[in-house]
């Protein structure tokens, strides 16, 4: 895993989200672990994975399934051991997989070693500036120091018996740190040389767009009409997106920068547009930023045709490679969002609610054209487990199972995120469909559909009509063809809905977005495509990888 000095792999590379908790569960406890991901290697190898993207492994009271950290330095005793994830990072680069782990700077949980010291120290205390305590307003300072509200539901703020109230942009449990403190930048510098140190290659960054905050902490504005496709105004917001963020990315650049290996940030960083998105990825800065906008977009060609060329337009400016992604823990799995007839587009930072029957077969089509579109065009893309099986978003969990904070914080108004997190099936005819081993003492933590049993990896290994056999093909062909990866791309004349561009060296990838059949243009072979082609014909929410 040398370095290369014109291509380094993190501008090419198919990064495959590991959400630990529900991906193998080694020790039979229900609960997906580092001994379960270990077994799976071999797996995620023949899947042809370059990077592995892990979810909080730290050490975690799990309000937040793992991203509310108690400690950076330790791994939860649910996952594993330190020496467990030392062991799980040399097995993979054995295999020629990078890990990359999560990071969580923009807050602690609240058993962090810090924030029980703040709370100990009573207010005032230098021990809380390293957090944004402030009194209340009104005369017992009894409301909250400003109007910001939490992203899981209610305020941003929760008050102590002492009185002080403390932030939040998340669950209570989720103390927000302080970035005007020299303590924080130092403690993350430290936490990011012990992993460096450790083997890792690289770290995903959470909330990168929040760590700043205006120091004044004024009101939120009255909030900017999004409803009409209005963009919200992030930069001058009071602590989303602020240009001060970009001091401690340049600081941490010049860490990664003291290890050998192409070591490499992707930041998730929300900004409202491709430029304020491009800017975490200058030169100096971080490597590169999920492109949440491909994912956001709905299933129609000029929207996703507009998203791919603002993308390129800007982060070829700053001589960035574009990431793709169309699933992540946090939203609904791709195949159920395409599921219904009309996909809307969504809005960020509101509740995405499709209306309209859910047609699995449909969405699953339109997934697997996707698929090879997103793997076809230039830069990296993202896999988030499951994705490669197809899995639908569980979208009626009981109740009595939601462990996501969001469920309660919105007064269960929300069901949260936990559809697209139930454990994945490896094999068998009834859960837990491989995911713990036979003698497990427990069962998955969320509950798997009995109909899964036709999506397990057994059940689509060798099948080509597979989803499972469509990735391991394109991913194949991905690596073999030095057209794919980074690079350009050139549009190709199409009849309305359709989308037809050109790699280099002759590769071209077309998808028909059109309800109406479509005529492949002259080629020489097909490579792959998402569907059957009879007579040169792509029928409709179908793509194809051809040879020209
Ligand atoms: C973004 C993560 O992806 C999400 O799962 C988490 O709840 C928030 N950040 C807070 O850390």
């Amino acid at each position: 895993m040398s370095s290369t000095t014109h291509s380094p792999w993190w501008r090419s590379a198919v990064i495959y989200q590991v959400y630990i908790r529900s991906f193998a569960d080694g020790d039979g406890d229900g609960v997906g672990d580092i001994a379960g991901l270990r077994s799976r290697l071999p797996y995620l190898k023949s899947l042809g994975v370059d990077a592995l993207w892990i979810n909080p492994w730290y050490k975690s009271p799990m309000a937040d399934g793992g991203y509310d950290v108690a400690d950076f330095r330790a791994i939860d005793p649910l996952f594993g051991t330190v020496a467990d994830a030392e062991q799980l990072i040399a097995e993979a680069h054995e295999h020629g997989i990078r890990i990359i782990p999560d990071i969580v700077p923009n807050h602690t949980s609240d058993e962090h070693a810090w924030f029980q010291a703040a709370l100990d120290a009573g207010p005032g205390s230098p021990e809380r500036e390293r957090y944004v305590f402030r009194p209340g307003r009104g005369p017992d300072g009894a409301a909250p120091p400003n109007n910001w509200v939490s992203c899981f539901g209610g305020p941003a703020w929760t008050r102590l018996p002492d009185g002080d109230w403390y932030l939040h942009l998340y669950a209570p449990e989720q103390p927000d740190l302080n970035w005007q403190h020299p303590d924080v930048h130092a403690e993350f510098e430290s936490i990011l040389r012990f992993w460096f140190d450790r083997g890792v290659d690289g770290f995903r960054i959470d909330v990168a767009h929040g760590l700043a905050k205006d120091p004044e902490l004024p009101d939120l504005p009255p909030r900017p009409d999004t409803a009409h496709g209005q963009p919200l105004h992030h930069a001058q917001h009071p602590h989303w997106d602020r240009d001060e963020v970009h001091d401690i990315y340049r600081a941490w650049r010049k860490v990664a920068d003291e290890f050998d290996g192409d070591r490499a940030f992707v930041a998730e960083a929300w900004a409202d547009t491709p430029e304020r998105l491009a800017a975490y990825v200058r030169p100096g800065g971080l490597h590169t930023a999920f492109n949440f906008d491909f994912l956001m977009a709905s299933w129609d060609p000029k929207d996703l045709r507009t998203v791919i060329d603002d993308s390129l337009a800007m982060l070829s400016g700053v001589s960035a490679p574009a990431t793709w992604v169309l699933s992540n823990h946090d939203v609904m799995r791709h195949t159920s969002r395409y599921a219904r007839k009309t996909v809307a587009r969504w809005v960020p930072n509101q509740r995405y609610q499709p209306e309209g029957t859910v047609d699995l077969d449909l969405g699953t089509r339109r997934a697997r054209a996707a698929a090879l579109l997103m793997l076809a065009l230039p830069g990296g893309a993202y896999v988030y487990q499951g994705d490669e099986l197809g899995l639908p978003e569980v979208e009626d969990l009981p109740e009595s199972v939601l462990e996501d904070p969001i469920w309660e914080r919105s007064g269960h108004t929300d069901r949260g995120r936990d559809g697209c997190r139930v454990p994945i099936p490896w094999s068998g005819q009834a859960a837990p469909f491989g995911f713990s081993p036979e003698d497990a003492y427990a069962a998955p933590w969320l509950p798997q559909p009995a109909n899964w049993k036709q999506l397990t990896v057994e059940a689509q290994t060798g099948d080509e009509t597979s989803m499972l056999e469509l990735y391991r093909t394109a991913l194949r062909l991905r690596r073999e063809n030095p057209a794919l990866g980074d690079g350009t791309m050139t549009w190709l004349d199409a009849p309305a809905g359709v989308l037809a561009f050109r790699r280099d060296a002759g590769f071209v990838c077309v998808v028909n977005l059109s309800g109406e059949a479509y005529q492949l243009p002259d080629h020489s072979s097909v490579l792959l495509a998402s569907g059957p082609i009879e007579d040169g014909v792509l029928t409709t929410d179908q793509a194809a990888w051809l040879t020209v």
